[in-house]
């Protein structure tokens, strides 16, 4: 094929956005949860996923742990691995919710700019939620034990100890977690889900 040429020629669905959204009583949207390491995010979206499924609502979760033990297994923890891993899962979510789906994300997702290629990626759909824990509470709950480790120096570039954690400035959806159980933060996200989606 010549310098220039173009190689590949991506289809886009004759399915309208309507018919789909028509069928599955609501729209489609990405939901991308960012906050520090135990703030709180992956139990947030399973719980919200459990309450939007028992009210019909098509939805799934892409969680970093999981996109990392499969989609991400070659990604680490370096400034350019984080964004890639965020690129993907964005790809990922933009197709899910362009077939109508509703999409949690849930990864830590660090720098503003890695946040924005996201939008970039999803489009009018993505909604950034902000997980706000402060770091103390995450780092007293330590669920993995990984602050822990980091404080000892077992392992390095850990977000909140040795590698930067940027909160958003303007979030959609701020979720303060401090005073407020996951089922109840997770009650708040699926209430603004259910505004954000429902049919005009
Ligand atoms: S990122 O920054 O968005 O690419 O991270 P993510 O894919 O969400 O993965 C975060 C989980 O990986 C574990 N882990 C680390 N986090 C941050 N920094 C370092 N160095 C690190 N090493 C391992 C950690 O358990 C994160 O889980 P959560 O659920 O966020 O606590």
């Amino acid at each position: 094929i010549a310098r220039g040429t173009k190689a590949i020629h991506p289809t886009g669905s004759t399915v309208s956005t309507w018919d789909r959204a028509q069928a599955k009583g609501h729209h489609g949207g990405v939901f991308w949860m960012t906050g520090l390491p135990g703030a709180g995010k992956s139990t947030i979206a399973r719980a919200a996923e459990v309450q939007l499924f028992s009210r019909g609502v098509d939805v799934s979760v892409l969680d970093g742990d999981t996109l990392r033990a499969g989609l991400c297994s070659d990604l680490g923890f370096s400034e350019a691995d984080r964004r890639e891993n965020v690129r993907r899962a964005a790809a990922v979510a933009r197709i899910l919710a362009d077939s109508g789906q509703v999409v949690l994300v849930a990864l830590i997702s660090p720098t503003v700019a890695d946040r924005e290629l996201a939008r970039q990626i999803v489009g009018d759909e993505f909604h950034e939620v902000f997980v706000d824990t402060p770091q103390a509470t995450c780092e007293s709950r330590d669920p993995k034990g990984l602050y822990a480790a980091a404080r000892a120096g077992k392992i390095s570039g850990f977000t909140g100890i040795d590698a930067p954690y940027e909160a958003p400035a303007k979030p959609e959806l701020r979720l303060a977690t401090e005073n407020r159980d996951a089922a109840a933060s997770a009650r708040d996200l699926v209430t603004f889900i259910a505004e954000t989606t429902a049919l005009d």
